[in-house]
Formats: C-alpha cells, sequence, structure tokens
C-alpha cells in the first residue's frame, strides 16, 4: 500500500495561483514538490505518483528515448502516457539527463525532487566489466551533475540502485561527492509503495521485462552548503594572506578591527583553542 498521508495546507499551484488544497504525500514525494521525473521505462513510476496525489501539474516526466521508441518498448507505455496527460503531467522525450540542463523545457526550470529510478547505461556487457562499470558511473555522474544546478532550495536528487555486487562498486556517494552533492539519507526501496510501478530493463532484446530487485535503496543528496565546503577542506590547503592573519594576531597593527572584534577572538579561542587555520579563515570572511 502507498503510504500516502493527507493533511491541509496552503498549495502554490504551477501556474503561481495559490490554492487551498489537500497536500497527499506517496512515500518521499508530495503533491506540493516540484517533481522532475528522468530515465523513466513505461512511465509507470510518474503515473503511481500522479495517481497517489490525484493530479500531475507538478510532474515533469521524462524518458531519454523518443514517443515512437517508448511505444515499441514498452506495451503500456500508451496508456500511462495518456493517463499521465489526463493528470496534467508535462511529459518529455529525447532527454539525455547528462545534459538534460541545458534542455529547452528544463533549463528554466527548478525542482524540489529530481529522480533517477535504476540509472543504467545499457546492457554493454559484464556488470562486473570494470568498463561497464565506468559508463554507468559516467551516467551518473552527468546525472547528478546537471540535476544539481536544477534544485529550489531544499530540494533533493533521489538515485534508486542496486545494493548488490557489482552494483555497489559505482559508488554512487563518491560521484555525488565530486558533483558538489552530500548524502542526507540511503533508505530502502520497496516497490510495494509505489503501486502499479513495473520497473523495467529499458534496452537489450527485452526492454519491457522487469529486472530483479533484490535489495534496492533510495539515495538522497542535498547540494552541499558553503560551510561545509570549508569544514571539509584540509587546513593546509587554505591560502593564508599575510595581511589578514595579523588582524587576529597583532592587535597593534590591526587597530579597530581588533578590538570590535576582541570578544568574539576570545570566545573563539576559548572553543577551539588557539587560532587555527580555520578560525583565521573565518574572520578572513567576515
Ligand atoms: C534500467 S532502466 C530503468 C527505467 C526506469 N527508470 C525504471 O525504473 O523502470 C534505465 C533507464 O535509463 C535510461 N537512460 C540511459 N541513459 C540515459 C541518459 N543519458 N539520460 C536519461 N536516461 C537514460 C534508459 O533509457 C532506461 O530507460
Amino acid at each position: 500500500m502507498a503510504e500516502i498521508v493527507r493533511t491541509h495546507e496552503r498549495r502554490t499551484s504551477v501556474n503561481g495561483n495559490d490554492e487551498l488544497g489537500e497536500v497527499k504525500w506517496a512515500k518521499h514525494y508530495s503533491s506540493n514538490h516540484q517533481i522532475l521525473l528522468v530515465g523513466e521505462g513505461d512511465f509507470s513510476f510518474s503515473l503511481s505518483l500522479a495517481t497517489s496525489f490525484g493530479f500531475a501539474s507538478n510532474i515533469v516526466a521524462s524518458s531519454l528515448d523518443s514517443y515512437d521508441v517508448v511505444m515499441k518498448k514498452y506495451k503500456r507505455a500508451k496508456t500511462n502516457l495518456e493517463m499521465l496527460c489526463n493528470f496534467g503531467a508535462q511529459i518529455l522525450h529525447g532527454v539525455d539527463s547528462t545534459i538534460m540542463k541545458l534542455h529547452t523545457d528544463l533549463r528554466m526550470r527548478k525542482f524540489d525532487r529530481i529522480v533517477y529510478n535504476f540509472p543504467h547505461a545499457g546492457f554493454l556487457g559484464k556488470e562486473s566489466d570494470d568498463l561497464v562499470i565506468m559508463k554507468h558511473r559516467n551516467l551518473v555522474r552527468g546525472f547528478l551533475r546537471n540535476a544539481s544546478g536544477m534544485l529550489r532550495p531544499n530540494g533533493e536528487i533521489h538515485v534508486t540502485h542496486k545494493a548488490a555486487r557489482p552494483f555497489d562498486s559505482w559508488n554512487i556517494e563518491e560521484l555525488a561527492t565530486q558533483s558538489g552533492l552530500t548524502l542526507i539519507q540511503c533508505v530502502e526501496f520497496k516497490i510495494e509503495d509505489y503501486p502499479g510501478y513495473n520497473n523495467k530493463r529499458g534496452a537489450g532484446r527485452n526492454p519491457d521485462r522487469a529486472f530483479p530487485l533484490g535489495e534496492c535503496n533510495t539515495f538522497k543528496f542535498i547540494v552541499t552548503s558553503k560551510t561545509m565546503n570549508l569544514m571539509r577542506q584540509k587546513p593546509q590547503e587554505i591560502p593564508l594572506q599575510r595581511a589578514n592573519e595579523e588582524i587576529v594576531m597583532n592587535p597593534l597593527q590591526s587597530g579597530d578591527c581588533f578590538w570590535i572584534f576582541k570578544e568574539y577572538f576570545n570566545h573563539a579561542r576559548s572553543t577551539f583553542g588557539e587560532p587555527d587555520y580555520f578560525f583565521r579563515m573565518m574572520f578572513r570572511t567576515c
């Protein structure tokens, strides 16, 4: 059963009108969220969310494949797409997630949730092959880099992925860090949370077939804040400017500035010990 929580809240619809609506939740997704789905197969995941919300004017559902290819690959696609359209979703085909921030219909848009379920670059050989893993990783990295620039404040990027070997060696968290993202949660994915969703192979001889899920997780990422970035830097990597060090260290030369901030320095010293590089750097940015 889908986890649907109903509350009454004011919501801003896509066209900007404020309406007193019933906010519905389908697991991690709310009818209040602007949601972008990429790499859809037969669009059954998007339809599952739309059905839970009762509308889909907040959903942009996309596939890499053209409309014609989607029709050929998936027998339920026509019905799913018709239903999504009736719910008010925007459907886009030919969206490459690795360059999507430049897409005509996406480049001006920002989203609360950007979702890619089971990214996969196609059946290119043995899944344990280094070259194959590299192709999959390039896809995920490209997606994360693009998505990171398409989020609204407090927005999240969700990637659902198999936990078993060799899929765990894609190391999605590392790819996210390289893309300026931070993992905030990794939760077990249960397909029964999304009634009607059929996971698809999407490529090869039987693209319409489901693949065995086994243990799967949804990784949730947010854009790494500037503060977090500063904390992550190793102290010795921070370039120091002599003049600014003097402000902290030398009351005689720094004049008013030192006396104005003296109490703060004392507090910081007692908290952090002697002023270290990080402390000096914080002061420099004041
Ligand atoms: C394993 S299938 C999963 C399909 C669907 N997300 C699902 O859960 O059923 C992988 C999907 O990734 C898509 N894909 C591969 N490369 C892509 C890219 N560069 N941009 C967007 N989608 C891509 C494929 O077309 C395919 O639909």
